[in-house]
């Protein structure tokens, strides 16, 4: 059996890497959303959702970092172009949106990716006996189960 200098089997930490890499690709794209969200608002909701997007796109970005050091850790290389983001992402990306509901759909569905994809995450993680990844993934799932309730609520 070849390891990584973790311990860890060098063909799991393989598999982890490439899965998180997808998730990486996934969260930029949540992330530059965010951003385009926070810049375009409009309406009645601005105050509210121009800063409430601001701290959402805030936590997304240490979580991507979190990410990718993550990857390196795995003994992996992260992506790091726009290029591989938009070919590899399943959140879709949000242009030229201002309307306040459109905007939190568009959260509320980029949310559900990122949850389906962490939990696929955590079943590989968890047979590969990869515990950082294990505890990395539990704590962006309730995080991130609670964001998409709320949103959800405020959608109504
Ligand atoms: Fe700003």
């Amino acid at each position: 059996m070849t390891t990584i200098l973790s311990g860890l089997e060098k063909k799991d930490a393989k598999e982890l890497a490439k899965d998180l890499n997808h998730l990486l690709a996934n969260f930029q794209v949540y992330y530059q959303n965010l951003r385009g969200l926070h810049w375009n608002i409009k309406g009645k909701s601005f105050f509210e959702l121009h800063l409430k997007f601001e701290e959402l796109y805030t936590d997304a970005q240490e979580k991507i970092d979190l990410i990718a050091e993550r990857i390196l850790t795995l003994q992996g290389m992260p992506l790091h172009t726009f290029e591989d983001y938009v070919k590899i992402s399943k959140v879709p990306v949000g242009s030229n949106i201002s309307k306040d509901t459109d905007a939190v759909k568009l959260v509320v569905k980029s949310l559900s990716e990122l949850l389906k994809i962490e939990r696929e995450l955590l079943n590989v993680s968890d047979k590969a006996d990869d515990e950082g990844t294990n505890s990395m993934m539990s704590d962006f799932i309730s995080e991130q189960e609670k964001i998409l309730w709320m949103m959800n609520a405020w959608l109504g």
